[in-house]
């Protein structure tokens, strides 16, 4: 059994008078992928946000690569260990796909543009992207942006990759191509959390999945427990009204 590389107790977060997280747990190993289901509200992405300090929990404990990340006073340090890909891609549309990559490495990684330009290249070719690398990321398509972005987010050889919804803005045609390179990294052994609703992903690539109810994780397992046998009336309800989309 290998250590947590995130190790989660009972956070809360609230925005206001509105409690988000209402008592989360939640823990993952290295090398695992873990999906992140529930509907709409109830604290995904939240969830996903507190764990690279985008948001600050109000309480519990975060611990993550062993650093408890909640009294961390270097944040950024923290942050390049971190990948995060957002459903909206964030890419900067005044650089082309190449400088998409270079730019935030010889920020934060402090190395050459040389270095910086072989790392992306080597990057862009994983997603399939290179012959792109001089294209303003204004004329590529969603999918192709979304891989530039994974590919951007590999560059700084993150030990932990969170997926906020990656394919949620895209067309139809497009997901499964964003999807494949997903299932690439996940073989590679990367360790992944995916907020998605994909639930064909989530059944195939998964290790866990996490269905998160109101605020609170209402039930966890492997894809055949909460897919095929879900304990909770909630999950059950959850994934037919998933299933009927
Ligand atoms: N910065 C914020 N300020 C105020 N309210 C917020 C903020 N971020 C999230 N919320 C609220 O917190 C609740 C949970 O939001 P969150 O984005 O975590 O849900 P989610 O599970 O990711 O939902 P979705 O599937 O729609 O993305 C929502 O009611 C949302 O409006
Ligand atoms: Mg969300």
């Amino acid at each position: 059994m290998t250590a947590p590389i995130v190790e989660i107790k009972d956070i809360h977060k609230s925005f206001g008078a509105l409690e988000v997280l209402k008592g989360v747990d939640f823990s993952v190993n290295e090398g695992e992928v873990v999906c992140l289901i529930g509907s709409s509200g109830s604290g995904k992405s939240t969830l996903l946000r507190c764990i690279n300090l985008l948001e600050k929990a109000d309480s519990g404990m975060i611990n993550v690569f062993g650093e408890d990340i909640l009294h961390n006073k270097n944040i950024n340090a923290y942050r390049a260990k971190v990948g995060m890909c957002f459903q909206q891609f964030n890419l900067f549309n005044n650089m082309n796909v190449l400088d998409n990559c270079v730019k935030p490495q010889m920020k934060v990684l402090k190395i050459s543009r040389e270095e910086a330009v072989k790392n992306a290249l080597t990057f862009l070719e994983k997603v399939g992207m290179r012959q792109f690398a001089n294209a303003d990321v204004r004329m590529i398509s969603g999918g192709q942006k979304q891989r530039v972005a994974i590919a951007r987010a590999l560059c700084m050889n993150p030990r932990l990759m969170l997926f906020d919804e990656p394919t949620s803005a895209l067309d139809p045609e497009m997901v499964g191509e964003v999807l494949n390179i997903m299932k690439e990294l996940a073989n590679d052994g990367l360790t992944m959390i995916v907020v998605t609703h994909e639930m064909n992903f989530a059944r195939d690539v998964a290790d866990r999945v996490v269905f998160m109810d109101k605020g609170r994780i209402e039930e966890e397992g492997t894809p055949e427990e909460i897919f095929m046998n879900p304990k909770s009336e909630r999950t059950a309800e959850f994934l037919r009204a998933s299933a009927n989309k």
